[in-house]
């Protein structure tokens, strides 16, 4: 562990916020579910060798799903008895059947109480289905159940990006019970992936209040990854107050958030920690990574380029101790300037006549070998082209063996009517050229067409239905990659099985889904490999595409070949790479730029998706990648190193990295 893992390990730290809220990081999700079910275990236990009950808060949503696996697993490996537990759910949407795929009582029963021995006359979920007039009945109903049994042991809650906690949104008083609550704009748009389209998000849901949560004994609030971070820092950081329903908890004597490294990435310790003070005094060392993050945060603040920075800058600015450790500011500034300069290359995958590209010691497990065999794995059909379109067409260009391995179908993200579209293309073209099994094209069309016409909202596709719309995902895949130069033979679709349900909720990784990563990357035994690193997609597909790649590559470490293959990560779709993070950065002129649009536009079917499924982000991806790459040069422009049209981002994979 270095010093830096040291600090995000410690149990807490004093908050700007009045008494200092406790904290603790994990380094991954995982690590802090299990710490989390291991506390409510242990309560159960206690409760039960009390003979007491114990009353569980809980909540639905994708953040304390691996909780709630462990927990299940508690209880089939050890034993682990619900018998004494009484549990009270947050929320539900309102109007909301609990048969429905979005219901939280469905919900709770598939990833919990299903697989428990809980008494289900001690399980309490909000109502969904009963008519306006009785709901504020019902819900002091609840108010007075949760009394009864004394109030809530412990109350888990995840947290969403306006900041609420349960369904209350800005504007929620600290005093607020359960209720039922309009549900804010951001809330919908972030659950529309789960509902297939934000029209069909209930505007209503009903909720405890910020009142009832706070009367919980102890509390702990859960987030994982990048897109909670700035939330987070509100609720820790920012004033208490009613915009942000999180920030109440500072005032809970006995609260805890729970995050992982990404969620905690805001945070002033962790990300401008000199502000808290000298950094030797929280374990943190002045080496090259903090240093180039203080410099280039330094230059940003101060909208001055790296080389332009004077002594007074950084004194003034909670730094002395860099320049006292490192130098003067003239020595630091060139250091940082010239470990961003070796970033920016034309040739990532090496140059011919030396197979290395930027500073020695930035590359030094690249191979020599050129051309390169390069795989770019894609966890959806799109995500190559829009994230490293302009890299990909490069490799291409300067004669690599470009492999692409497509992951998944993508098939869920096609609407309805585009797979009936292309159904009846299909079935025209049998009539019109007369061909055998028309007939049989025919019947698959009507099928198609008949099942989308009765469809209800999220009713899981048919079967024929799933295949066409993964079929046009293929044939766009493959019209894309063929764009940016890469032989057919040498496109691959992966089909991982975790990925087809379906539905958004996707089974958990299993062993076949690495073996066929695996298998393809002992057939190519690549030089180079790329993966998507950004893992705030909806419905966290590429986090688990991401962890079959990593552990096929950690399953053939061994070999001499996979040892010096160098791994990178892109991103785009969803987020982009902060610049004191790039590793590489491959700068792509007005015409490259074109011709990634011209790529990702062969997704047709993904065009509007700015619709659907209803990110909170409203552009196309061709716009969101235009703008992150441009955005990433600019960056580049101002901190002084060359001005470019667009940068594409890359960070090479390290072990325990998310
Ligand atoms: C769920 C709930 C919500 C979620 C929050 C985060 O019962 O009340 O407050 O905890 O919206 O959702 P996820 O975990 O899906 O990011």
């Amino acid at each position: 562990m270095n010093a830096a893992d040291r600090f995000l390990a410690r149990r807490s730290y004093a908050s700007s916020a009045p008494g200092g809220t406790p904290v603790s990081v994990y380094d991954s999700s995982s690590n802090a579910a299990a710490a989390v079910a291991q506390e409510i275990a242990t309560l159960i236990r206690s409760k039960a060798a009390a003979g007491k009950k114990a009353v569980l808060g809980l909540a639905t949503g994708s953040t304390p799903t691996g909780v709630y696996d462990e927990l299940v697993r508690l209880h089939q490996q050890e034993g682990l008895s619900f018998r004494n537990v009484v549990t009270f759910n947050l929320d539900e949407y309102w109007p909301m059947q609990p048969d429905a795929l979005q219901s939280y009582r469905r919900f709770m029963a598939e990833h919990l109480f299903d697989h428990i021995d809980i008494d289900p006359k001690n399980v309490n979920i909000p109502d969904g289905t009963l008519p306006l007039e009785r709901v504020a009945e019902f819900c002091a109903a609840y108010e007075d159940r949760i009394a009864q049994v004394d109030g809530l042991d412990l109350q888990i809650l995840g947290i969403g990006r306006t900041g609420h906690i349960g369904f209350n949104e800005p504007g929620s008083p600290r005093e607020s019970r359960t209720r039922l609550i309009t549900l804010d704009k951001v809330t919908r748009k972030d659950a529309a992936s789960d509902f297939f389209g934000e029209w069909n998000v209930p505007r209503r849901a009903i909720t405890m209040g910020v009142g009832t949560i706070l009367r919980a004994d102890r509390i702990l609030l859960l987030a994982w990854g990048e897109s909670k971070a700035r939330i987070i820092r509100q609720a820790l950081e920012g004033e208490v107050s009613q915009a942000v329903a999180a920030s109440f908890l500072q005032e809970h004597a006995n609260v805890e958030f729970v995050l992982d490294r990404s969620a905690a990435g805001e945070l002033t310790p962790v990300k401008t920690p000199w502000l808290l003070g000298p950094v030797s005094q929280r374990s943190l060392r002045w080496n090259e990574r903090l240093t180039r993050r203080a410099v280039i945060w330094l230059a940003q603040a101060l909208g001055k380029p790296i080389l332009k920075l004077i002594e007074e800058d950084y004194n003034e600015h909670g730094l002395q101790e860099l320049l006292s450790e490192r130098g003067a500011a003239y020595d630091v500034n060139i250091e940082v300037f010239k470990s961003m300069q070796a970033t920016i290359t034309g040739w990532p995958g090496g140059k011919p006549r030396t197979g290395r590209v930027g500073s020695p010691d930035l590359f030094q497990h690249a191979s020599d070998q050129y051309p390169k065999r390069v795989i770019v794995f894609s966890p959806h059909p799109d995500d190559d082209v829009i994230s490293m379109g302009g890299t990909f067409v490069r490799l291409c260009e300067q004669d690599h063996e470009v492999h692409v391995a497509y992951q998944t179908s993508g098939n869920i993200a096609v609407f309805d009517d585009e797979a009936v579209r292309f159904a009846d293309f299909v079935a025209e073209f049998a009539r019109t050229f007369e061909l055998f099994g028309a007939a049989d094209v025919a019947r698959i069309e009507k099928q198609a067409a008949a099942f989308v016409t009765g469809k209800r909202p999220g009713e899981i596709d048919s079967p024929e239905l799933q295949r066409i719309k993964a079929l046009i995902r293929r044939s766009e895949a493959r019209a894309a990659a063929r764009f940016c130069g890469v032989a057919s033979e040498r496109i691959h679709f992966l089909d991982m099985p975790f990925y087809e349900t379906g539905r958004v909720r996707k089974k958990p990784l299993g062993p076949r889904d690495v073996e066929i990563v695996a298998e393809l990357l002992e057939r190519v035994r690549p030089h180079q490999i790329y993966a998507a690193g950004d893992l705030s997609d909806p419905h966290g597909t590429h986090r688990v595409c991401l962890r079959a790649v990593v552990t096929a590559v950690e399953k053939l470490s061994a070999h001499d070949w996979m040892r010096s293959c160098e791994f990178w990560l892109y991103r785009g779709a969803w987020q982009e790479w902060e610049p004191e993070r790039i590793e590489m950065a491959v700068p792509l002129s007005p015409d490259e730029v074109e011709r990634k649009r011209m790529a990702i536009f062969k997704h047709q079917s993904q065009k509007d998706k700015a619709l659907f499924p209803g990110p909170s982000d409203m552009r196309e991806f061709w716009q969101r990648a235009e703008d992150r790459n441009r955005e990433t040069a600019q960056a580049y422009d101002r901190l002084g190193l060359s001005e470019y049209q667009a940068i594409e981002a890359f960070v090479r994979w390290k072990p325990g990295m998310f």
